[in-house]
């Protein structure tokens, strides 16, 4: 179930990314207002408690998210949606999965896992803003799914329609949100248009 934000100010940011000339500080700060775009959506259908709380005028109904939010970015990029989405869900934990992509053979593989004990009430936001052969978010989804995870939503900024496929053939019932979905793979398996390796672009270590 994939969903792409056809948003004007979103699409302005996504243009800023793949462009060459967008210095590191002009990109981080598209990728915060892409993803506090993301998380605005990711988090629409999130559950809610209601309280009592008192205005300075009177007693009425409050809000608390009902549900344990767990952000987990897929080491490096995914770090590029930390701020915006803690920003916008303070009440989440932060976990952290470290995948490296094999750029002969495109196979992951974990090097770092460090992600709290699951609940029932558990919702984890996958992020890696770069979604493409689908290897990474798949082997993440197969890591969280081990140890119990039960819902969880995918978060990408620029997807290859290969990659989702893929994910979607996986994972049917996994919501997939991106900001764009790109042409293609190219035969070393970057996203085409794409903008990249946006862990060097954000990092600043192109
Ligand atoms: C890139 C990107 C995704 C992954 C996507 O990471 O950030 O995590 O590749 O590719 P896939 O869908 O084919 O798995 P990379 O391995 O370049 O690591 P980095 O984020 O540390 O630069």
């Amino acid at each position: 179930m994939l969903t792409i934000l056809n948003n004007p100010l979103v699409q302005r940011d996504v243009a800023l990314l793949r462009d060459t000339r967008t210095t590191p500080d002009r990109f981080r700060a598209a990728m915060q207002r892409i993803g506090t775009a993301l998380a605005v959506h990711a988090a629409s259908n999130l559950a809610v408690r209601t309280t009592r709380i008192n205005t300075p005028l009177e007693e009425t109904d409050g809000y608390e998210l009902a549900q344990d939010i767990v952000l987990l970015p897929v080491l490096r990029a995914g770090v590029a949606l930390v701020e915006p989405f803690s920003s916008m869900i303070p009440e989440a934990k932060i976990a952290y999965i470290g995948l490296a992509r094999d750029e002969e053979t495109l196979a992951t593989r974990e090097y770092y896992y460090n992600v709290p004990k699951l609940g029932e009430n558990s919702l984890v936001f996958i992020l890696d803003p770069m979604l493409a052969t689908g290897g990474s978010i798949c082997a993440t989804v197969e890591r969280l799914q081990s140890v119990g995870a039960r819902a969880i939503v995918i978060v990408s900024v620029i997807a290859a329609p290969e990659g989702v496929k893929r994910v979607e053939t996986a994972f049917p019932s996994i919501p997939i949100i991106t900001a764009a979905l790109d042409r293609c793979l190219n035969e070393h398996g970057f996203i085409m248009p794409g903008l990249g390796d946006a862990g060097d672009r954000y990092h600043g270590t192109v």
